[in-house]
């Protein structure tokens, strides 16, 4: 199977798993990527059964109501059935690398607020540590600078993501070479430092469940 027919086969299940929660009135969070936008796409053949949709993302915002799904801001939202997103890495307490897309920050919010996080990979996202992935940082552009130097002092090599803004209006640094080996310590580590909006892990926030897409179908880790 391709990557993305996994990325397919894993957003069919996680529709599976939301599917007794749906009700006409009901809220649930959507993230981003090409992983959730299959999830997206899936959601179209069940609108009948959501009331609405809260995003993480401009980008899965305009996909959702290019289906005729009606997306309302969080702070609108009483309760969400779920959450569903993908990542970039997947360590195997569940802790995440998230926002190869820039959309994290949004991501965590929608994530914690919903309360039941369900995250849908392929296989190729599962690792031992996280950190092979280069950590995404939100920064406000005026801390860039000052943000790249104290990340250099922990240790790694700070890049601004090029020609990139996020929805938020702040610039991207992708952190290479850290070794996420201890991810709650790292992310109130690098959340602390005066300028950064958000980093891409998730650790305090992890997800509740996590369905992988293999090519012997779909595994659960909870
Ligand atoms: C966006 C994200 C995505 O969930 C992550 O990048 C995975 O994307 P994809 O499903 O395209 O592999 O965190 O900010």
């Amino acid at each position: 199977m391709t990557q993305d027919e996994l990325k397919r086969l894993v957003a069919e299940a996680a529709l599976e798993r939301v599917s007794p929660l749906l009700s006409p009135g009901c809220v649930i969070g959507v993230g981003t990527g090409s992983t959730t936008n299959h999830f997206i796409d899936l959601l179209a053949g069940v609108k009948a059964r959501i009331g609405a949709a809260v995003s993480s993302s401009d980008a899965s915002s305009q996909r959702l109501a290019g289906h005729g799904i009606e997306v309302i801001d969080l702070n609108e939202a009483d309760a969400m059935v779920a959450y569903v997103d993908g990542a970039d890495e997947v360590a195997l307490d569940n802790a995440l690398i998230k926002g190869g897309g820039g959309a994290h920050t949004r991501e965590k919010i929608v994530a914690a607020a919903a309360g039941h996080f369900i995250c849908i990979v392929d296989q190729s996202k599962l690792v031992d540590t996280l950190g092979a992935f280069p950590l995404p940082v939100e920064v406000i552009a005026m801390a860039r600078s000052s943000v790249a130097r104290r990340l250099r002092e922990l240790g790694g090599d700070p890049r601004q993501r090029p020609g990139f803004t996020t929805d938020n209006g702040n610039d991207i640094l992708d952190v290479h070479g850290l070794v996420v080996d201890d991810p709650a310590t790292w992310e109130a580590l690098i959340n602390n430092i005066p300028g950064v909006v958000d980093n891409g892990i998730f650790a305090a926030n992890r997800p509740q469940t996590v369905l992988v897409g293999t090519a012997s179908g779909v595994t659960l880790r909870e």
